[in-house]
């Protein structure tokens, strides 16, 4: 079996304890399953830059390789250019980005950083596997340095078109850096077509087919892959965890009160100050709410060195203040906003004891949050979930009750909805929605990623009198199928 070599900018090391983070969730038990070498940054600040990994460490079948920050890297690479540009441009929220050329510069200059750290650790029969926004110019920064193995690159976030791209000028660079890799992942098939009309107007490269894409010699197949949860294990943690300390002392607290709950980081992209908008709406229109539902808001602080997640906090606080101070009584506060993270398990159990489930992202590359509030669910008395349809989770679970989160009106109409539905129509969106997660796990989407990867690398390797890719296809797989064919069927 091929190495697999994941890059990532998070690295979840042995003692680095639990970490929020759709990435993590996704990749962990993938990596504990299979091993692997998994590379990228420590999460830590160092004064000198190396040109060799500060930390070697192993866990079980993974070996961890990561290098410190500089503070000015961790700065301009991480916190200004990740965070402050692509991050919400990536979202299609441009008028959050904080462009700084010099910023830029210093995000090519780390993927070069981590490219040459990573190449003398690399064998011949690895597959490289590059993920998310921070590592966006490292495909071609690994192939400047004469590396031949399969690359594929998974995008955890949106993509957008490429129009709003276009904000930043390095993003040409960089669509153009990412079709250095063999296969390019994304969550949506949103994504995919916004990626295909950047590499035609930006790189000039040419549509193959709705999948593949041409650019000089190579070709870069293109793929739809919707990161999953271990829908049974979180449904089983949500049931386990109902009788545990925290939630009976979270039940005990409101009460007869009815819970909404969100839980989130606490990201502009969340559109935390739009829900709290629509719930005000909820009570200022159904007045029969008020004293007898609660508005739980988890958002667990993320970033706090960029200005847009600094000015939110302080929105959010002043928002809950008010909210509080107009609409509370003296016996009944309506929102209790946390800003800290609690346990995927502590959450597990608030999401079961929750009526009504708030996801409404301004924008979600998939949102896994959603997925586990439906996983958490009691079969015999499920909660509703209110989704907003620019989540890509929304695709699959447009059982829910989807809303416009700008839409204040259209969000406190979710909510009033969620709040009176019946039990037989809960149960029976609820069924709907549990169909589509059920068999789902993140280590089936890693295979399915890694199965299609392989089969780049082996349809590259095929001898080239075979000129036409598609004629290469049309001979079948190459490969076996993957454990489960969502590759395939997305692929093809
Ligand atoms: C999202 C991104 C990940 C990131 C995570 C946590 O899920 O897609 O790449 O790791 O947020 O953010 P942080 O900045 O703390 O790594």
């Amino acid at each position: 079996m091929n190495r697999l070599v994941v890059v990532s900018n998070r690295v979840p090391r042995p003692e680095s304890g639990a970490h929020a983070g759709g990435l993590a969730v996704a990749l962990d038990g993938l990596m504990e399953r299979r091993g692997g070498l998994w590379f990228g940054w420590s999460g830590d600040v160092s004064p000198t830059a190396t040109q060799t990994p500060t930390r070697m460490e192993s866990a079980g079948a993974i070996d961890f390789a990561t290098i410190d920050l500089t503070p000015d890297e961790h700065d301009r690479y991480y916190n200004n250019f990740s965070n402050g540009v692509l991050w919400p441009l990536l979202h299609t929220l441009p008028e959050l980005m904080r462009y700084d050329r010099a910023d830029a510069r210093v995000y090519r200059s780390v993927n070069a950083r981590l490219a040459a750290a990573l190449v003398p650790l690399l064998r011949p029969d690895d597959l490289i596997w590059l993920h998310d926004y921070h590592l966006m110019a490292m495909p071609a920064a690994l192939r400047s340095r004469g590396v031949q193995n399969p690359i594929g690159f998974f995008l955890h976030i949106p993509f957008a078109s490429p129009d709003v791209l276009g904000a930043a000028s390095e993003v040409a660079t960089l669509v153009r850096d990412l079709l250095s890799a063999d296969l390019l992942g994304f969550q949506t098939d949103n994504d995919l077509a916004n990626f295909v009309a950047s590499a035609q107007s930006y790189a000039g490269a040419e549509v193959i087919d709705a999948k593949l894409l041409k650019f000089g010699t190579r070709r870069i197949r293109l793929g739809v892959f919707p990161v999953e949860i271990d829908s049974r294990q979180f449904a089983s943690t949500a049931a386990e965890m109902a009788t545990s300390e925290p939630a009976i002392r979270l039940r005990r607290s409101l009460d007869t009160e009815t819970m909404l709950l969100g839980i989130d980081r606490l990201d502009p992209t969340k559109g935390i100050p739009q829900r709290l908008a629509g719930y005000r709406r909820l009570l200022e229109k159904h007045p029969q709410w008020n004293g007898r539902a609660t508005l739980v808001q988890i958002a667990a602080t993320s970033r706090q060195e960029v200005g847009s997640y600094q000015s939110l906090r302080a929105i959010l606080d002043a928002e809950a203040g008010r909210l509080n101070a107009d609409l509370g009584e003296p016996d009944w506060q309506p929102l209790r906003l946390v800003a800290r993270a609690c346990s995927r398990e502590v959450g597990a159990a608030y999401m079961r004891s929750a009526r009504v489930g708030l996801v409404t992202p301004l924008r979600d590359g998939m949102n896994l949050v959603a997925k586990e509030f439906v996983a958490a669910q009691d079969p015999e008395n499920p909660g509703v979930l209110v989704l907003s349809r620019f989540a890509g989770a929304a695709q699959q679970l447009d059982a829910a009750l989807l809303v416009n989160p700008h839409d204040a009106d259209m969000v406190a109409d979710a909510l009033h909805s969620g709040l009176t539905m019946s039990l037989a129509e809960r149960k029976s969106r609820w069924q709907t929605l549990w169909n589509r997660i059920e068999d789902r796990t993140p280590i089936a989407w890693g295979r399915s990623f890694v199965a299609a990867l392989l089969r780049t690398a082996t349809i590259a390797a095929v001898p080239p009198l075979r000129q036409s890719f598609n004629n290469i296809q049309q001979m079948g797989p190459a490969m076996p199928a993957p454990a489960n064919n969502t590759a395939r069927e997305r692929l093809n």
